[in-house]
């Protein structure tokens, strides 16, 4: 069996050269790559279908076949040349999928994929597309949906057109609503996102979220040949300058390692740190921040973005007189995330996210497998993560009930660290994910696809405008 993930935005290489540096370049590119090697080392075979792009700025997207070094010969990244060489942000295209999709075909030639995965508004079209053409079924996974960006912005009838002229809503939610409409499954990360975001009124008539048979809750995984706690190798030398950053005490830490960003709520964390003096006394704080190894010093070399949430969190310590009780990290890559979890592990440390909403909650399950306990928001998908108790659960908005989550897992470290591990290993690894997909992907090949349905007209101009009229009235 050939699966096809169909991911037009961002570009694959074996290096990962530019993870992270464009938010073409996110978590989403992690997830079709682990996902596609887990079923490649299954043994079914897999391509990952993007654009070819020939462009100085982002050098290594020019070969057209390339490959996974650990998976050669079940694995292909294909890069299908559309809308010119030079990268193209996914918001512009648009325009360009149809031919994406004609040079795609081209390229099958006779001989297409047995089953289509499309990833994000873009992928999903093009699914749409090639169904059209191939009448063969397909999976959509949404990652980020654009009605929810639209809340996120704060838009409103007013602003709605500047926003439009650089995000391309319409065309967004159009290709989301036919992707939802078309897919023969819809699949989600998490319970919370499938009733919460596929229930939003820009979607009405495209899918019913409470439909159990259009969904398939499929949450992704961790690399757990990274994040582990068995000691590396890699792990002595950094464990050895943790040693000499920390001052040589072997107490535990309260460890943060999430953006500066102001909705994950870090400040939060500090403010129950300062209101509890039991937890004062029984803990330290460390927060990971990327090229940040002296806020104090660096804080003008902080990115624009952040720099307000670092400016409050340095605000908090100097009023509350607890330099000495707080040390930032620069934790640079994956790797070193891992063996610096290892490291606050080893000596009974608490992992903390205390995000106003997570939508899934990667991080704290990557900290859970090296060996910390977790206390994470209970908003959002934790919720579901940790539903059997393996986490301590709380109230991001109010720090008393952080510290008392935080002092609950603390005091019984083994406890959470152990299950926490074992249910990270038991749900959330990359292969049962691969598993939960190609499930849903034999029980679809068993059955006639969707794409006899009535087309879903393409009116998402309107349906915003409306709906950007209704919020601008409450
Ligand atoms: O990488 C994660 C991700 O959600 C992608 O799916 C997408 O490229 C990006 O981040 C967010 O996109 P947007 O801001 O358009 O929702």
């Amino acid at each position: 069996m050939r699966i096809a993930f169909l991911n037009p935005q961002g570009n694959f290489d074996p290096l990962d050269s530019y993870l992270t540096e464009h938010p073409d370049f996110g978590g989403q590119l992690v997830y079709v790559k682990e996902l596609s090697l887990a079923m490649a080392r299954m043994g079914v075979d897999v391509d990952i279908v993007t654009r070819r792009i020939d462009d100085p700025d982002w050098a290594g997207f020019s070969k057209r076949v390339d490959h996974y070094e650990e998976c050669r010969d079940r694995l292909r990244i294909l890069r299908i040349p559309f809308g010119g060489s030079r990268f193209i942000e996914k918001e512009k295209l648009w325009r360009h999928i149809p031919e994406f999709i004609d040079n795609l075909l081209k390229y099958y030639g006779g001989e297409p994929p047995d089953y289509l995965t499309g990833h994000y508004a873009d992928g999903g079209y093009s699914c749409v597309l090639l169904q059209r053409n191939t009448g063969l079924g397909f999976t959509f996974t949404g990652h980020s949906l654009g009605a929810q960006k639209i809340d996120k912005l704060e838009m409103n009838a007013e602003t709605f057109a500047g926003h439009e002229q650089r995000f391309h809503f319409a065309q967004r939610i159009d290709a989301e609503r036919l992707a939802m409409q078309r897919a023969d499954t819809v699949i989600t990360s998490t319970e919370q996102e499938r009733n919460e975001q596929y229930a939003h009124v820009l979607y009405d008539g495209a899918i019913d979220s409470t439909d159990d048979g259009r969904f398939a809750v499929v949450p992704p995984g961790v690399n757990t040949a990274i994040f582990n706690d068995a000691e590396q190798d890699e792990d002595r030398e950094e464990h050895r300058w943790l040693a000499a950053r920390t001052g040589g005490h072997d107490q535990p830490y309260v460890v943060m390692s999430s953006r500066l960003d102001a909705k994950k709520n870090i400040e939060a964390v500090f403010e129950a740190y300062i209101q509890s003096e039991d937890l004062r006394s029984k803990a330290r704080l460390a927060l990971f921040v990327r090229g940040v190894e002296d806020p104090y010093a660096e804080l003008d070399s902080i990115p624009e973005s952040d720099r307000g949430v670092m400016k409050s969190i340095l605000a908090r310590i100097d009023a509350a007189g607890i330099r000495d009780r707080v040390d930032f990290f620069d934790i640079q890559s994956q790797l070193q995330l891992a063996g610096a979890y290892r490291f606050f592990g080893n000596r009974g440390s608490v992992f903390v996210l205390s995000s106003y909403y997570e939508p899934f909650g990667l991080a704290p399950i990557e900290a859970a497998a090296c060996g910390l306990a977790v206390v994470a928001t209970r908003n959002g998908g934790p919720s579901d993560i940790f539903s059997d108790g393996s986490a301590v659960l709380i109230d991001p908005a109010d720090p008393a009930d952080i510290a008392h989550g935080i002092l609950q897992a603390l005091e019984n470290h083994s406890r959470y660290a152990e299950q926490g591990k074992n249910r990270v290993l038991s749900r959330y690894t990359w292969d049962q994910t691969a598993r939960g997909y190609l499930e849903v992907i034999e029980r679809n090949l068993a059955r006639p696809t969707r794409s006899a349905e009535t087309p879903n007209r393409l009116d998402a101009s309107s349906r915003i405008e409306a709906y950007l009229r209704t919020v601008r009235q409450n």
